[in-house]
């Protein structure tokens, strides 16, 4: 083993690691022992093609030798041909007309949808509603649209014009929907961070409709449930609305930094040039891993992947004795346990050789690359089940032990 890492030269917004890994492949990672382990985590749903996937290091290798970054007052070749594909997938495979904006992460994509909605609505409707327990970034404007105040304490002032309604209540939404000041609502699909909450089938039609009605842009934030991992090129999709504004960052150059925001054209418009922008957003070699990662998604049917080992995952975990509860569609599932002990299972696992988190006190997410193989399923399944199993029951549950 290397000697430990000194880590004294950075901030400690993250607790001390117990792991560092230093190489992987599809679901596969190697830490610097040369230990193997089945990542089930993705870097939190972001390499959804698994680690070193070839086309995207080609892409990546080729591109770094050629043209790394021009700004964007100069064009480049792939950004354009990026935009355009996006905009066929949020179609589902037909162009809508929409156009992109591209930034450098989840919240910078956020950050651009904010924007945009108070451009298109004009002085006065600039206030946003978002939900309880839905999580959309760390910068500023961001995490003030995020409905978990423990994450805001310390950092007064935050910007205004962000309240907050139970996440599924279309009847709170409605009431803070007031036209004359209200421009945006912002949705998970399925709130991620949260802990894989899925809300009933008709909650995002209510919210387009309330929306339609009332001339309110209606963003969907699928930073975390885009490009496939739900078992749709969208979330959104398994509901088949249209939304205005659709933000995504973490698949989308499959572990490169790369964040898009698209609009439908009427909203886009609202933007001028000089009205907002990056020094590296969209620059070529992020558009280039982005350009590999959905080439490839579209030639694997990604959407169709994430649904079939979605379904063998599900079905796997639930029928574990400790799992109560299992939710979320396609590849992003969680596990909800007979107790409060999801923190220490989670760092079981990881002993045991298997990555995952655990977003509530009694609930550990996966979310492997939507290549994982059924046998890799298998076997972290049953690392979960020899892990989980190895804690006392929870008085009462009568449980496998
Ligand atoms: C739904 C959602 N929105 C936004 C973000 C922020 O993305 P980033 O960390 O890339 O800024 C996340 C990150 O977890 C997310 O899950």
């Amino acid at each position: 083993m290397t000697p430990p890492i000194d880590r004294s030269a950075l901030m400690s917004t993250y607790r001390d690691p117990s792991v560092t890994f230093v190489s992987g492949s599809g679901a596969v990672l190697v830490d610097d022992a040369g230990r193997e382990y089945l990542d089930f985590l993705s870097g939190l749903a972001v390499t959804s093609l698994g680690h070193a996937h070839p086309a995207v290091t080609s892409a990546l290798c080729t591109q770094a030798g050629q043209l790394l970054h021009v700004s964007n007052l100069f064009g480049n070749e792939i950004g354009p041909e990026v935009a355009a594909v996006l905009d066929q997938l949020i179609g589902d495979g037909t162009r809508v007309g929409g156009q992109v904006f591209f930034a450098n992460s989840g919240a910078e994509a956020n950050e651009c949808a904010i924007k945009l909605a108070r451009k298109w609505a004009g002085r006065g409707r600039g206030a946003v509603v978002a939900t309880w327990d839905g999580f959309h970034g760390r910068t500023l404007a961001t995490l003030a649209a995020t409905g978990q105040p423990e994450k805001q304490v310390g950092f007064d002032p935050l910007p205004e014009g962000f309240s907050h309604v139970p996440y599924g209540d279309l009847a709170a939404m409605d009431e803070a929907c007031d036209p004359e000041r209200v421009g945006a609502v912002l949705i998970e699909p399925i709130q991620g961070e949260a802990g894989v909450i899925v809300p009933s089938s008709d909650y995002l039609a209510g919210l387009r409709q309330l929306c339609t009605d009332r001339g309110i842009l209606l963003i969907v934030d699928e930073v975390q449930t885009g490009l496939g991992r739900t078992g749709r090129w969208f979330g959104f999709h398994h509901a088949g609305i249209e939304p205005d504004i659709v933000t995504m960052a973490k698949a989308l150059g499959n572990g490169v930094p790369v964040g898009a925001c698209w609009a439908r054209p009427e909203v886009a418009a609202a933007f001028s040039p000089g009205d907002h922008g990056s020094t590296f957003g969209g620059q070529p070699l992020a558009m280039a891993a982005a350009r590999a990662t959905l080439r490839t998604m579209i030639e694997i049917d990604a959407p169709a992947q994430a649904r079939r080992a979605g379904e063998r995952l599900t079905s796997r975990l639930a029928a574990l004795p400790r799992v109560v509860a299992v939710r979320g569609p396609g590849l992003l599932v969680a596990a909800v346990l007979d107790g409060s002990y999801a923190g220490e299972a989670v760092a079981r696992m990881l002993e045991a050789g298997l990555v995952a988190n655990a977003p509530r006190t009694d609930t550990v997410r996966f979310a492997p690359p939507l290549v994982v193989t059924d046998a890799q399923i298998d076997e972290a399944v049953a690392i979960v089940g020899r892990v989980l199993d190895g804690f006392e029951p929870a008085p009462g549950t009568g449980g496998s032990g």
